[in-house]
């Protein structure tokens, strides 16, 4: 067990908290092991896969579990389709490659986001007109009060848009182990309705695109907007895109005729965030060590040095300057700790 570790080099955002006591799960015994001990069954845990999207605002006191549970496992096949049980810490985009390797579709419209299998279920992650609980059949994790491992499937894990049970109901109480996905096989029905991926393949020459063309046709518009965390720190989409009534809507088309928006549930319409961040004037705005990433608004960034106070200091600032100007008001995708 190591003691008062930085997690910099285990979150996107880099940076730099630290940990009381971490340790990196390779096994799922190994886990139920570590938790069976009085000591460490009662501290406060966070499990950590990719820290892709995490903002860490203070040390942790507590015990970091770092997923690293390997393993593609293919339990059920047939000429249609493909049942396999992925282990929770596999890298997301290796798993989307070795899909599209084997021409099983499905998430290759997701590729290259950032994080691990075991948290795609967590936010439902989706990308492109693709969300993963479309492709999810069950969920199993252990139960961190009564050690026990359970499943959920689809329908009992409440997925929404960047939603599920696991950031409600059972917030902080599971860790997730494996993940069942049922991807497709034989003919390719690529979903390209998604403008971007349209205007990429159509820039290419591409009219009927492979499993691999569409990967890649993602892969080149994610490079082209999102920053590297490599590069510059950050954790993809800082905000949700709000859903707003559609009485609610049409007020503010008559003021900002220009204002976009996507269909979602009956009597709602999807704004894009990154819209309303831009014409408020935040895209590219660098306050201190922080700031708006200039290709993508929702993004906020890491330029060397922050820390995670003044990250969460200016996402409440532009929070209430959107309430200002739009009287609308953005919630964050990360999970601030
Ligand atoms: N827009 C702007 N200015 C910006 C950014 C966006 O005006 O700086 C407007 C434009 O109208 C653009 C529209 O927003 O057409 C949509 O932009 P984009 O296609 O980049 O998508 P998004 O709505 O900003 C969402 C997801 C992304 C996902 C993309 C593609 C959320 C919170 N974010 O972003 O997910 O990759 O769609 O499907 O839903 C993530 O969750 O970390 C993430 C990157």
């Amino acid at each position: 067990m190591r003691e008062n570790v930085s997690l910099k080099p285990f979150n996107t955002f880099g940076l730099d908290a630290k940990a009381n006591y971490f340790e990196e799960i390779n096994r799922e015994e190994q886990l139920t092991e570590l938790l069976h001990q009085e000591r460490f069954g009662a501290m406060p845990l966070l499990i950590l896969g990719g820290g892709s999207n995490v903002l860490f605002t203070e040390d942790f006191s507590g015990l970091v579990l770092l997923n690293r549970l390997k393993g593609i496992q293919v339990l059920q096949e047939s000429d249609s389709d493909i049942l396999l049980e992925v282990a929770s810490g596999e890298v997301w985009h290796d798993f989307v490659l070795h899909a599209v390797e084997n021409s099983w579709s499905g998430i290759e419209n997701l590729s290259l986001i950032p994080g691990t299998v075991g948290a795609a279920p967590m936010q439902n992650i989706g990308a492109y007109g693709v969300e993963v609980k479309e492709v999810i059949e069950q969920v199993r994790f252990l139960n961190l009060s009564t050690l026990q491992i359970e499943t959920l499937n689809t329908e009992q894990c409440e997925f929404g848009y960047r939603e599920s049970i696991f950031k409600h109901a059972l917030k902080g109480k599971v860790f997730i182990l494996s993940v069942k996905f049922r991807l497709k096989k034989g003919e390719f029905e690529p979903q390209i309705s998604y403008g971007a991926i349209q205007d990429t393949l159509v820039e290419q020459g591409i009219k009927q695109p492979s499993m691999k063309e569409v990967s890649d046709a993602v892969i080149t518009i994610r490079q082209s907007k999102l920053p590297d965390p490599a590069v510059l720190g950050n954790s993809g989409s800082f905000f949700k895109n709000p859903e707003i009534p559609e009485e609610q809507f049409a007020s503010l088309k008559e003021l900002f005729e220009n204002i976009p928006s996507y269909p979602t549930r009956p009597g709602f319409v999807k704004v894009p965030a990154g819209w309303l961040i831009e014409q408020a004037g935040w895209k590219g705005k660098r306050v201190g060590e922080t700031g708006s990433h200039a290709k993508q608004a929702l993004v906020l960034v890491n330029y060397g040095n922050a820390e995670g106070y003044e990250v969460k200091a200016l996402a409440f600032e532009i929070i209430n300057d959107i309430h200002t100007k739009f009287g609308i008001r953005l919630s964050p995708e990360v999970n601030i700790f």
